[in-house]
């Protein structure tokens, strides 16, 4: 049985994993992302295939790397959250690694993962949106993976929705990734809490006293308690989610949404309101069917899963 190892590097975590033929996950793995030194995720990378290795026949490696891939699939050009700049990911990690390896951009192994293996199996327009420390987006159209002509299409979490909005880590204003994100959800928890110590007394409290500690955690944590503050912060997120996904059918007419990333595993909390939104906002609505807006089957586990997939179809 061929077994191919995914690793998914996201802002945050670096997420990998052994995965066979079927999509199964046979072991997995995660590690902090050491997000300001390209030379340390190489490394981290490498340690991590050497780890899961051990004992095992690996075919080849597929990264999912959180920034701009180019077209040849194997230098990341550019990444808003992370240090890498003209990155050559693929040689440095195949010399260490020893074996084929592929990059693609997070996004688009997700929507990958879960269009082969996941919520879009059976859905021939399939637009993917991760909400994790960035947004990801990642488009499969007729059993392909849409990439642009420079590879780097779908880069959905830089529409610039804002003007002159909030500064985002690609050097725009106002983009998307800077309202809807994981990020942005703290962002707007920090916000709240600042105008309104009071209301935002529950979070305040979990979170260690002053607004600057707020983590995305403790706002999950609090608004299962209830606290007013963090609701609303998951409601802005919902809002500009939903609206935003309005826009993405306005252009590609998808027959389904799969939502995923690290965020999507308080969905409970957001994901009506999203839906809710996306139905308010949607052009043309009443006169056309609405998108299903389904959650990652594969969770916070489907980059990773098509990262693997793809190195194995390379
Ligand atoms: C980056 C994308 C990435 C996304 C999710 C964005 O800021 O521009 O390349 O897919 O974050 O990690
Ligand atoms: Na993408
Ligand atoms: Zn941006």
């Amino acid at each position: 049985m061929a077994l191919t190892i995914g690793i998914d590097i996201g802002g945050t975590k670096v997420a990998a994993g052994v995965v066979d033929e079927q999509g199964q996950i046979v072991e997995q793995l995660l590690r902090p992302t050491p997000a300001e030194n390209p030379e340390k995720v190489a490394e981290t990378i490498a340690e991590v295939v050497g780890e899961l290795s051990r004992g095992r026949q690996i075919e080849a490696v597929g990264l999912g790397a959180a920034g701009f891939v180019d077209e040849t699939r194997s230098v990341v050009r550019f990444a808003p959250n992370l240090a890498w700049r003209e990155e050559p990911l693929q040689k440095k990690v195949a010399e260490l690694v020893g074996l084929p390896v592929v990059v693609e951009n997070d996004g688009n192994a997700t929507a990958w993962g879960e269009a082969r293996f996941g919520a879009g199996r059976n859905e021939s327009h399939l637009v993917c949106v991760t909400v994790g420390t960035g947004i990801g987006g990642g488009m499969v159209f007729d059993g392909a993976l849409y990439r642009g002509r420079w590879g780097m299409g779908a880069e959905l979490g830089h529409m610039q929705v804002v003007p002159e909005g909030r500064p985002c880590g690609c050097g725009n204003l106002g983009c998307w990734e800077q309202y809807a994100s994981g990020n942005a959800l703290v962002a707007e928890a920090r916000l709240i809490a600042e105008a309104d110590p009071e209301r935002a007394a529950g979070l305040l409290e979990i979170a260690g006293g002053s607004p600057g500690d707020i983590e995305g955690t403790e706002v999950t944590e609090a608004a299962r308690a209830g606290d007013p503050a963090a609701l609303a912060a998951f409601s802005s997120m919902a809002e500009w989610l939903g609206q935003g996904l309005s826009d993405l059918a306005a252009v590609f007419d998808p027959g389904c949404f799969v939502l995923g990333g690290g965020v999507s595993r308080a969905a409970d909390l957001w994901i009506d309101q999203v839906r809710e939104a996306f139905a308010r906002h949607l052009t043309g609505r009443g006169h056309r069917p609405l998108a299903d807006i389904r959650l990652a089957e594969l969770g916070a586990s489907a980059g990773l899963v098509g990262a693997a997939d793809l190195a194995r179809n390379r």
